[in-house]
């Protein structure tokens, strides 16, 4: 039976009706919030003087028995169970008889799907944060133990400048600090009960909205019930939040594929998070870097995708709104395996030190050292800019080491050719937040304070 045979006829709803429309078996991830939200209905039925107290302990306890087969796996779901509160229902009623035809009493499911899938949101999005902070804590610990290592920065993917490994690190690391803080800033907006709405106009009963909030833990209720049984920004702004995160680990996953590259060798990784190929014996393959930048485009759709559900959706609730769950339930299971397996990747991978200083250790990596020495000494930098790029092209052209041109030319000389030895160049990146040693020792520090700042925000610490 459905929960809306009242209105119709006597015959069943057709099957391809039910085959479509159903959405139990995804839905019933929400199977533990559906239950905490139908105890706090409860309670305001009871403030209410719909239920008294007796009728409320029945109910709460054929609730704790539903929730107690769903977590072990013995509640059977039957045909009709079009989605998990029609099944938590149908169970209670099931277990507590008559009075379960009171449960729904002033809730309709369009009220309580939206509390339900908050309730889930706010707690999920709260554990990829926990998966990202880890990232960062392992970032943070092997930048620290490469201490003064280098590897040439990248512009347009040519060698551009040294820059400390630790720096290096620590630039994907300052990156998933910004999405913690978009994950949890979601999850201040979102905490807002919509619970007491209805179908979508509010009661006739006297439910009190505010102790159902208070009941589940949500910071306020509603305004608008119209608005509360519509509204799904707190999806699309999840989606986003995590789409971006996971586009960050796209990125340090490419990285990850052309570092372990035996044209790079930057980085070697450990069996247990690399992969083999069935026919070529020799290969070790990076798949959790690739799968990261690949995965990257799903979570893409799982936006876009939504976003184009809810564009145009007339107020109020629409069955177009039950598409939310799906992409969101991806993206969550994505980033949170996603950040987890980058971060065994990553702890256990070893850097190749020599390889990362000798290819930041080509003379040409300090061109800019010789123009902003020149630059001390009075000349314009323009100036001091076309010197080094003739000296750089000269250099190439006849094939001659740039120290010996350098070393010739009446403007540098012997004192200038110093800049030019391994690994002084990036000594000399000594403003806030550069590359050098210096700064990078500062940035460590604040890095570790913020990490130590968002484990208490993220209840870890
Ligand atoms: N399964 C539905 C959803 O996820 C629940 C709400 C159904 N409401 C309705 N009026 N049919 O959105």
């Amino acid at each position: 039976m459905t929960l809306w045979h009242g209105r119709f006829g006597d015959g069943r709803p057709a099957e391809e009706l039910l085959a479509y429309t159903v959405s139990l078996d995804y839905d019933s991830r929400l199977a533990a919030d559906d239950i905490a939200g139908s105890k706090a209905h409860v309670k305001g039925l009871t403030a209410a003087g719909i239920l008294d107290d007796p009728e409320a302990q029945i109910l709460r306890a054929a609730l704790d028995r539903v929730a107690d087969e769903i977590s072990t796996g013995s509640l059977v779901f039957k045909a009709g169970d079009e989605d998990i509160h029609t099944a938590v229902e149908r169970r209670v009623t099931e277990l507590a008889g008559a009075l379960g035809a009171r449960l729904h009493t002033g809730r309709s499911r369009n009220d309580q799907v939206a509390t339900d899938l908050r309730l889930f949101t706010k707690r999920e999005l709260r554990s990829v944060a926990i998966r990202l902070h880890d990232l960062q804590q392992v970032l943070l610990a092997r930048a620290e133990q490469v201490g003064d290592a280098y590897l040439p920065g990248y512009t347009h993917l040519q060698r551009a400048q040294p820059v400390l490994l630790a720096h290096h690190l620590l630039a994907h690391g300052w990156a998933l600090g910004r999405d913690i803080d978009r994950l949890e800033d979601a999850r201040t907006r979102m905490d807002v009960s919509p619970l007491g709405a209805g179908a979508l106009a509010g009661s006739s009963l006297a439910l009190d909205p505010r102790l159902t909030a208070g009941e589940l833990g949500f910071a306020t209720c509603f305004e608008n019930s119209l608005d509360a049984v519509s509204d799904r920004d707190f999806v699309a702004e999840s989606l986003f939040a995590l789409t971006l995160a996971g586009i960050h680990l796209s990125r340090m996953g490419e990285e990850i594929v052309l570092w372990s590259t035996d044209e790079f060798g930057f980085i070697t990784l450990d069996d247990a998070y690399a992969t083999g190929s069935s026919m070529l014996p020799q290969k070790k393959n990076p798949d959790i870097a690739e799968l990261a930048r690949g995965r990257a485009g799903r979570l893409i759709g799982d936006l876009t995708g939504f976003l184009a559900t809810l564009k145009g959706l007339p107020l109020s609730y629409n069955r177009d709104l039950q598409e939310d769950k799906e992409p969101l339930f991806d993206a969550l299971d994505h980033m949170s395996r996603g950040a987890a397996a980058m971060t065994g990747m990553i702890a256990t991978a070893t850097f190749n030190l020599d390889r990362m200083r000798a290819a930041a250790d080509t003379p040409f990596a300090a061109a800019v050292d010789l123009a902003e020495w020149l630059v001390e000494g009075g000349m314009p930098f323009r100036e001091a800019h076309a010197v080094v790029g003739g000296l750089v092209r000269d250099a190439l052209e006849r094939r001659v080491p740039l120290g010996e041109l350098v070393e010739a030319h009446p403007s540098l000389g012997a004192e200038a050719l110093a800049l030019l030895e391994p690994g002084v160049a990036v000594t000399r990146r000594t403003t806030r937040g550069g590359a050098g040693p210096g700064p990078v020792a500062v940035q460590l520090q604040r890095f570790a304070t913020v990490l130590a700042d968002t484990a208490v925000r993220l209840g870890t610490a």
